[in-house]
């Protein structure tokens, strides 16, 4: 596991930018594509805008890149509180062809939006039942939630599915939401784990020491390997 600590957030999107560059091209080079699994929230928001310019956009294998979702508000693409409409907005236009983005469908509600999710993920693999992403990015509430997992939820728990409703009107906004479920988060060849703020990385130090109180956090049961970019 490793941890990058920066001055501000954006030496700590530019320093991840540079990475996901090299990582994309080292996925495209052994295995044709590289697959993102963006995170919502605010604090990715600077690494999205700087991968939508250069240097880092003419650097990076759009055309055989994928860009997912790891968790969506229950609302529609068009909303202030959509995750999909402030991505879109942040990245700009990248030359990334439509059916290269693969958006959560808010706009049919938690339940059937994770079922729709879940069935074109399963299309997306090619019919392998756990697909495996190379990148996923997560932010993390200082509750110790990632994607839309909170802690003590069923959704948090649930291992048979790929992707999970949380029914419950939750989190910031509190609306409920469709999240990756942690199988399929765990799955994925890398995990990247975006905090600023002292209180966050108090927590993420706490963490550390995996004092029992912590164990059943959804961050604490991400697997490894697990980078994590912090900054004030
Ligand atoms: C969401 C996000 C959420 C986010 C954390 C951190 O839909 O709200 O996916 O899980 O990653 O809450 O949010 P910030 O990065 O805005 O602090």
């Amino acid at each position: 596991m490793a941890d990058r600590q920066f001055d501000s957030p954006d030496a700590l999107a530019r320093s991840l930018a540079s990475f996901l560059v090299r990582l994309a091209r080292r996925c495209v080079r052994q295995r044709g594509r590289f697959s993102l699994v963006l995170s919502g929230g605010g604090t990715p928001l600077p690494l999205y805008r700087l991968l939508g310019q250069e240097p880092w956009r003419s650097q990076m294998p759009w055309a055989h890149t994928w860009l997912l979702q790891g968790d969506e508000r229950a609302v529609p693409p068009h909303d202030n509180r959509s995750n999909w409409a402030l991505i879109r907005a942040t990245f700009g236009d990248l030359p990334l062809a439509d059916d290269h983005w693969l958006r959560m469908r808010g706009e049919l509600g938690a339940l059937a939006g994770a079922r729709d999710y879940q069935l074109r993920l399963h299309v997306w693999a090619g019919g392998i039942d756990l697909p495996r992403f190379d990148l996923v990015l997560l932010g993390m509430g200082e509750d110790g939630h990632v994607a839309s997992l909170f802690p003590g939820r069923p959704a948090a728990a649930v291992q048979g599915a790929l992707v999970v409703a949380e029914t419950a009107a939750i989190g910031q906004p509190p609306v409920p939401r469709i999240s990756l479920a942690l199988p399929l988060i765990n799955a994925a060849r890398y995990r990247c784990l975006l905090l600023t703020g002292s209180r966050k990385r108090l927590l993420w130090q706490q963490l550390q020491q995996r004092p029992t109180r912590l164990l059943q956090l959804p961050v604490s049961q991400l697997a490894r390997p697990l980078f994590c970019y912090m900054s004030e």
